[in-house]
This record gives C-alpha cells, sequence and structure tokens, in this order.
C-alpha cells in the first residue's frame, strides 16, 4: 500500500508537468475536512443531491423496476451513507443486499454501525476496496442496482470516466440499472465558489496531500512554501485544483530516496472536478452501450442523477 503510494507520488513529481493523484486526499484528516466541506453553504453538491434523494425516493425506487426478485444495491464510493439512507429505509420489503464498496475500512466499518442503528432489518454486505478493482467481480453479481453517487465521477478524466463506464456497461445485463450523480455546468461564479471557499477548507483539503507525503514518505515539504490555486475553466467545465511552488525549491522524500525540484510558480494539478450537462452525459452512454432511461434533478437544476440501463 504504501509502496504504491511512494510510486504514484515519484511518478508524479518526476514528470515534466507534475501532478498527484486525487485519491490520496483521503487519510483520516482528508475525510474529515470533507464533511466541512460537504457542510459549508457554498458547496451546493452535497444538498443538491440528498434534495434528489429525500424528495424523489418514491420515484428513485420505480426506476429500479424490480420486484419480488432478489438483487445487490452496489455503492461504489459509499463515504457516509448519508444519501442511500431514506432509500434504504423505502426499500422495506424488497428482497436486496445493500452491497457498499470503499477505500477506506475506517468508512466501511462507520457505514455498518451507522446503517443497522437506523435500519435493523438491513442486509448488509460491505467490501474495501478501490472500485475500479471491484468492476471486475461485479459480474458474478445476480441482479444489481450499482450506485456512483456525489459526483464522484467528476474525478475521473473523460477517458477514464468512460473506461470506468464501459467497465461497469460490460458487467452489466438488461434487468440491472445503473445510478450516476453528476455535478451540472452552471453559471461559473457559483462553481467556482464551491471549489474557492471563503472557510479555508478547499485549501486545507488540498495542502493535506503534502501533510500526508511528509508523514507518510518521509517528505520535507515545507507547507508554507507552496499555495493553494484553485481554477475553474469555464470553457471546458472543469474545476482544477493545484498547488504552486512559491519560490524556487528542492522536496525531498525518503520513501523514494529522491528530491524534487520546483521552480518559482511552478504547479502540481491535484484535481479534477468534471461538470457536465446532458450532451456530454448521452455521449458517453453512446460510447459505452448505455441508454439514459430517466433522470433526476433538484429543483435548481444544479446536480442531476441518471438511471442507465444496458442499450
Ligand atoms: C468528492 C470528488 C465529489 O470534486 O467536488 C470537493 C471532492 N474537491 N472540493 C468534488 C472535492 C474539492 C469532490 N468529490
Amino acid at each position: 500500500m504504501k509502496e504504491i503510494f511512494a510510486n504514484d507520488v515519484d511518478a508524479g513529481l518526476s514528470a515534466s508537468i507534475k501532478s498527484l493523484p486525487s485519491k490520496y486526499f483521503y487519510d483520516s484528516r482528508g475525510d474529515e475536512i470533507f464533511v466541512k466541506i460537504m457542510n459549508m453553504p457554498e458547496y451546493y453538491l452535497t444538498d443538491a443531491e440528498l434534495e434528489i434523494f429525500n424528495c424523489q425516493t418514491n420515484d428513485l425506487i420505480q426506476s429500479f423496476g424490480m420486484n419480488g426478485e432478489h438483487f445487490e444495491v452496489i455503492e461504489l464510493g459509499a463515504g457516509d451513507g448519508l444519501k442511500v439512507i431514506n432509500l434504504l429505509k423505502k426499500l422495506n420489503g424488497f428482497n436486496f443486499t445493500y452491497a457498499p464498496i470503499d477505500i477506506s475500512v475506517n468508512a466501511i466499518k462507520k457505514l455498518q454501525k451507522r446503517l443497522l442503528y437506523a435500519i435493523p432489518w438491513l442486509d448488509f454486505d460491505g467490501k474495501q476496496g478501490e472500485y475500479f478493482d471491484v468492476l471486475d467481480s461485479l459480474k458474478d453479481v445476480g441482479k444489481k442496482v450499482i450506485l456512483f453517487l456525489g459526483s464522484n465521477i467528476g474525478n475521473l478524466s473523460d477517458a477514464q470516466a468512460h473506461n470506468f463506464m464501459l467497465k461497469i456497461s460490460e458487467s452489466m445485463e438488461r434487468h440491472d440499472k445503473l445510478l450516476i450523480g453528476f455535478d451540472l455546468i452552471k453559471p461559473p461564479q457559483i462553481i467556482a465558489k464551491a471549489y474557492d471557499d471563503p472557510h479555508g477548507y478547499t485549501r486545507d483539503f488540498n495542502m493535506n496531500l503534502l501533510v500526508r507525503i511528509n508523514r507518510e514518505l518521509g517528505g520535507d515539504f515545507n507547507i508554507n512554501h507552496f499555495r493553494h490555486v484553485p481554477v475553474y475553466d469555464e470553457v471546458r467545465g472543469l474545476a482544477l485544483s493545484y498547488i504552486e511552488s512559491l519560490d524556487d525549491q528542492t522536496v525531498s522524500l525518503s520513501a523514494t530516496g529522491k528530491s524534487y525540484h520546483f521552480k518559482k510558480n511552478e504547479r502540481i494539478h491535484t484535481e479534477i472536478s468534471r461538470k457536465y450537462n446532458m450532451k456530454i452525459i448521452n455521449k458517453i452512454a453512446q460510447d459505452t452501450g448505455l441508454i439514459v432511461k430517466e433522470t433526476f434533478f433538484d429543483d435548481r437544476k444544479y446536480f442531476i442523477d441518471v438511471l442507465f440501463e444496458k442499450e
């Protein structure tokens, strides 16, 4: 695990255009900061999707098209389960297993505790893992509803999103469903504020990556010599996060035994959060053997949950 982290960081910092994978944001401190982000008013995404899940629960359930047969509700990147709790409650009487998958063992354990407390009858079968890795095993599952919520797909490049959905599509049969939460393109000031917040949480979230590298890989990043740079690219619909070096400096990592040079103003690209519209969504669906069966918007049309079926 640590070796993979070291290799990924080494590759990212050795490249001519430096980058670090955003999945490494989520250590325990990162999880904590992300909760703060979700709770701040500027981060409209969480509220918007929660509204969809709380106000359109019955429509969502109907769209699954399940009757008496057993099915699995597989949630990729489950997190705290806040959105699905209402849905799962209302699925009382259906014959199903809730199978969340999350990269953090801790998150899965917490989720299990919370859900079984709220829904004692729930058949819970959580797994720890990276969701990319579990996609292959999806083939062996019977009838299923796959959930990929919270705009987690936004962290993927268009090519990665394509591959991801193709892989899921290949694991699906005619009766299976896939529900994905996409953040929508909207006036740029609204998006910019969600990723450049006045509380500094997004900055802490981004900079925590360097703190984690220092701690886990024996790095000597001086955090004060770097700054958080959020950029919203309105033309492409991409919120981008960077960490910028404030001067000419060299950083060493004991885990790799190497040093990495940063020029003044040189940036490390740390995250992409893609914003979508129906045209982009329909195109990916078409290219991956899926069709858009139903759409669920929040009232302000900031966010959409799309139900896909096999073509
Ligand atoms: C967890 C990927 C949905 O991109 O909006 C929040 C992460 N980054 N603020 C997003 C994030 C900065 C978030 N996702």
